[in-house]
């Protein structure tokens, strides 16, 4: 990896398949998985897609120089598998990094063989965007994350998703007591485009 973290964001942001990324969650994306102030952990992303997130991702958490990686979840095969072909392909190309594993599967269907390992210090929820299936993803994502790691939900303003619900329920149960410290919005990050964003404070 020879080039800058300009050049870098300059070449994404024009790579055109990250159209359903607003620009500022592009950097905030970027600056999330590259802070070394988090603590140990890998990212998990719900929802790979066209890849586009889990290449910043990939290439943010490269630049924390641990050996971390970015895990990328979808159940349909023409986005979890056109996505891991795509990574395998572009192993050394501009846009990915050797550091991502992307899974066919669901946040369920693996935590059912991984179990409640809190592995993950970034948890990116974007997959199936109903209320009931981003509420699962977040109970579940919950158990995973390491103390002081973050979850991110995408997608919060639009009507048209439960997502939105969940975040306006989940407001309103804020902290969510932990067996160490509490879960509330993020000190460090605020908000972003359609993004909102919970730390667990230790
Ligand atoms: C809005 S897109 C994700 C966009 C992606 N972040 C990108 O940069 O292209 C949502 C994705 O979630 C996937 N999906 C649907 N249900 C899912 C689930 N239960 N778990 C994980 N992903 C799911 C869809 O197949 C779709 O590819």
């Amino acid at each position: 990896m020879t080039e800058t973290r300009e050049e870098w964001l300059e070449t994404f942001s024009g790579c055109g398949f990250c159209g359903m990324l607003l620009p500022e969650e592009i950097e905030m994306f970027i600056n999330v998985g590259e802070d070394k102030r988090l603590p140990s952990g890998h990212i998990l992303e719900i929802g790979t897609n066209t890849g586009a997130t889990t290449a910043g991702l990939s290439r943010a958490n490269d630049r924390r120089d641990k050996e971390e990686m970015v895990v990328s979840l979808d159940p349909y095969p023409g986005k979890a598998f056109s996505c891991a072909v795509r990574l395998l392909c572009a192993a050394n190309a501009t846009l990915y990094s050797k550091n991502v594993i992307a899974m066919q599967c669901s946040l369920e269907q693996l935590q059912k063989v991984f179990g409640n390992r809190r592995v993950f210090r970034m948890i990116f929820i974007d997959g199936d965007h109903s209320y009931d299936a981003s509420k699962k993803d977040y109970e579940l994502a919950k158990e995973m994350l390491v103390p002081n790691g973050i979850i991110i939900f995408h997608d919060t303003t639009n009507e048209i998703y439960g997502v939105k619900d969940l975040w306006n329920e989940l407001t309103k149960t804020l902290p969510i007591q932990m067996e160490n410290g509490e879960i509330r919005i993020s000190e460090e990050y605020p908000a972003t485009g359609t993004c909102k964003i919970l730390r667990w404070y230790v």
